[in-house]
């Protein structure tokens, strides 16, 4: 990656569940790493090892002296010390240089956010050496980043599926009308596949195992023929401990995913239920938005869209739409500049 040179400093950062990316004003997202940090732990003291890529290929294979984390949980920092130092770290990967001016960053929270949770990720950035500490709706920054356009005087439903949580909500002039965040997603997912397979199988996979099932076979519908296409797994069989190979069909997995999907389902429809009739008329008429790495499980447009009788399309560059939003706001500050809170 090359380092900034005399180029705006100033930033936005997409600090996911899962992943976390970095915006530079003027160049584009420079930065797109896991949000993960692996400590080196001895005699009670931690030292950071790696964080991000490197930290979470150690992710399920630590000894016991190092402990891979990730630091944030459902949108919001679980681990503070462990989300400060990865904000830390990607910055001075942005910024090679020893010196340089301290920026401004704008930085994205769940909606449902609480004050508490606000204030402890601006500290965070404030300690990661930022001058200003700007936050904005995540919905707001997906919309953006999908393209919506979402200062209209029209109804658009953005749904994000991230990893730790989905969030649906319903925009219109710029600010949000309707929002609500359930706690599935990706992990959601992933753990549903474990504990299938566990029950099905009384097979035993690790997380980065079913993580690899969901993006090469995952779907959220049974395939047409009844099976689909299938995939050869390996983990430790539970009855006598040795490992054991297993071939998964797309059924199989579309059965494990149910229940997650159900939920992300039933979230757009009690939104679109809890919105004023002529946005909904707006939203059946122009459809809803999927951004989000979930957005990308496959079939997950048709089911929904077999459910609840609405148009939906997947954003382009659906994992990124948050950080191209955040992005967005930040190089049209003066247009966008209602969406950023500098205050609370
Ligand atoms: N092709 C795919 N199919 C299904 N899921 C996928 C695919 N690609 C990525 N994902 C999942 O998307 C999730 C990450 O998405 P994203 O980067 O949007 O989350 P995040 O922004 O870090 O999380 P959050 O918004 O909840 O804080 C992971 O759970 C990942 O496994
Ligand atoms: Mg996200």
């Amino acid at each position: 990656m090359a380092g900034i040179g005399f180029f705006s400093p100033d930033m936005a950062i997409d600090l996911g569940t899962a992943n976390t990316l970095v915006y530079v004003k003027g160049r584009g997202i420079i930065l797109n790493e896991p949000s993960v940090v692996a400590y080196h732990v001895k005699d009670g003291r931690k030292t950071v090892l790696a964080v991000g890529e490197d930290a979470k290929l150690m992710l399920g294979r630590t000894p016991g002296s190092i402990e891979a984390i990730r630091p944030m949980r459902e949108g919001v920092i679980a681990d503070f010390e462990g989300a400060e130092e990865m904000i830390k770290h990607f910055i001075r990967k942005v910024y090679r240089r020893t010196a340089w001016p301290r920026p401004k960053i704008i930085v994205c929270v769940p909606h449902g956010a609480t004050p508490v949770e606000k204030r402890a990720i601006r500290n965070s950035v404030m300690q990661a050496g930022a001058r200003k500490a700007g936050l904005i709706a995540e919905p707001i920054a997906a919309a953006i980043g999908a393209g919506m356009p979402i200062t209209e005087p029209t109804g658009n439903m953005v749904v994000d599926i991230g990893g730790g949580t989905t969030e649906v909500a319903v925009m219109s002039l710029g600010d949000i009308v309707y929002a609500r965040s359930v706690r599935v997603g990706g992990d959601r997912m992933d753990e549903a596949i474990i504990s299938y397979l566990r029950r099905q199988q009384n097979l035993l996979i690790g997380e980065s195992t079913a993580e690899r099932i969901k993006t090469s076979i995952g779907t959220a519908r049974m395939p047409d023929n009844g099976r689909g296409a299938t995939m050869q797994i390996r983990g430790r069989d539970l009855l006598n401990g040795v490992p054991k190979e297993v071939e998964l069909s797309q059924a199989q997995v579309a059965e494990a995913l149910s229940e997650p999907v159900q939920q992300i389902c039933e979230a757009v429809m009690t939104a679109l239920e809890a919105t004023p009739p002529d946005l909904a008329a707006d939203i059946v008429d122009r459809g809803v938005m999927l951004t989000g790495g979930g957005a990308l499980l496959g079939d997950l447009d048709l089911a929904l869209r077999e459910q609840t009788g609405l148009a939906i399309s997947v954003a382009d560059e659906s994992l990124n739409c948050v950080a191209l939003g955040t992005g967005k706001a930040l190089e049209y500050e003066k247009q966008l500049r209602h969406v950023i809170d500098y205050e609370s």
